[in-house]
């Protein structure tokens, strides 16, 4: 049965970082309507357009809420949710004290999946329905992971974590197991329902050239697949890597000698680069996942998301929780506004929108599917209120128009805002 979701929309009629005035890219319909048929949209536009296209649909009717594609996390780690706010260190102490043995208590597969259905519950109650999330040494993670997802019906990219040096004793694998598990897993999942597989080495301080070798390879066989890792992230992680790699012309070359850029591949962080690293993201199409609650809660540095863009690099948004501070894409757009703001450029509200959605499925190169309220795609949808606290709903009273009654809600919104979310056309919030 055809449905009909209204409310406000805001489409995206081109990228707002390309040039034109970002609020010009953007198509507002005060009065706008989401056709859902079979999961996917069917269409999307001024209600009454809609309406004639579909008179037989059910309506859902949203009132003046804000319907957006449902928000997309392009870096996130679902086994630290239990170490979220963890206080007081910096990444490679927060790692060895909070994180590694977070991260061991997976080794008991009810517990991930139960760390898995919480991640993704509280996901769906942010209004985000897509993550990339990396996983533990486990194999099991993994499985945890897209299974829950696919009980939730969300499109879901993941991987097992790779590590086979300076890990702790239990969350230490080599290049074979690493290799063959995670070949195991690609051909259990990648491409069934909505999942995809990311193959996932951690870092380069934790993977060996060996292990990097054999991800490279596995990669290569298995180029549809998503590659996810981090990329020079604090100044002592990129001093460190000089150590271990003096060989390296610099950090992203420790993964470019192994076959491990190049589209599909999702570097978290990436603040410190050097002009090279730079150009050679750019021309290799691999992107880069702007963390902002995570860099100013581990102390990792200010990203500069408009130089990176204007470098022509693909750039996502995400949480990075458990290193990011909340669950929230919402809090997420807020805090890389500050950071924006910290390095001279206010991103408009259309651009953080843009990173939130369409940018972070770029990213993954999921476009296709999610992240636009375009017709073919996933019916993902997050319908927000634009009132949702008193505060929030005093600013917007005396809002001129769409961006101003929206920003509020970007700087100062939490799941409080969320008054809807459909996964493939199904209402889950
Ligand atoms: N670098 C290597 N592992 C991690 C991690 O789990 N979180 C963050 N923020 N950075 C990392
Ligand atoms: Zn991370």
């Amino acid at each position: 049965m055809d449905r009909i979701v209204t409310g406000q929309l805001l489409r995206f009629a081109a990228d707002p970082f390309a040039g034109a005035p970002p609020a010009e890219t953007v198509r507002h319909d005060a009065r706008g309507a989401v056709l859902i048929a079979e999961g996917r949209i069917a269409a999307a536009g001024p209600v009454d357009e809609i309406a004639a296209r579909a008179p037989g649909a059910a309506r859902v009717d949203m009132g003046d809420r804000l319907i957006l594609p449902g928000f997309v996390d392009a870096h996130m780690h679902y086994p630290q949710t239990g170490i979220v706010a963890s206080w007081g260190k910096r990444l490679i102490d927060w790692l060895e004290t909070y994180t590694f043995p977070g991260e061991m208590r997976l080794a008991d597969p009810d517990h991930a999946r139960a760390q898995a259905e919480l991640t993704l519950d509280l996901a769906l109650a942010h209004g985000t329905t897509s993550l990339a999330s990396f996983g533990t040494i486990h194999a099991h993670s993994a499985d945890a992971f897209f299974a829950a997802a696919a009980a939730r019906g969300m499109a879901v990219a993941a991987g097992r974590t790779c590590m086979d040096r300076n890990a702790p004793e239990g969350l230490h694998d080599d290049a074979a197991s690493a290799h063959d598990e995670s070949a195991a897993l690609i051909a259990r999942w990648h491409g069934r329902g909505r999942a995809r597989y990311a193959i996932t080495p951690r870092f380069t301080p934790t993977s060996s050239p060996a292990q990097l070798e054999a991800l490279g390879a596995l990669w290569a066989a298995n180029p549809t697949c998503l590659m996810q890792t981090h990329l020079s992230e604090q100044v002592d992680e990129v001093a460190w890597v000089r150590e271990l790699e003096p060989w390296a012309r610099d950090y992203l070359d420790t993964y470019e000698r192994h076959g491990l850029i190049g589209p599909g591949a999702l570097f978290g962080h990436a603040i410190h680069l050097e002009p090279r690293e730079r150009e050679r993201l750019a021309e290799s199409g691999s992107a880069v996942v702007h963390c902002p609650t995570s860099n100013t809660f581990i102390g990792s540095g200010l990203f500069d998301c408009a130089r990176t863009v204007a470098d022509g690099i693909r750039v996502g948004l995400a949480t990075d929780t458990g290193g990011g501070s909340s669950f929230s894409m919402l809090r997420t757009m807020a805090a890389a506004y500050e950071i924006g703001q910290l390095a001279g450029t206010a991103l408009h509200p259309a651009q953080l929108l843009w990173l939130a959605t369409e940018g972070s499925a770029r990213a993954l190169r999921m476009e296709a599917e999610i992240g636009t309220l375009a017709a073919g795609s996933a019916a993902d949808l997050v319908a927000l209120d634009l009132g949702s606290t008193p505060a929030i709903a005093q600013r917007r009273a005396r809002a001129e128009d769409i961006w101003e009654a929206l920003f509020p809600t970007i700087m100062m919104g939490d799941d409080r805002a969320v008054a809807g979310v459909w996964v493939a056309g199904e209402r889950r919030i």
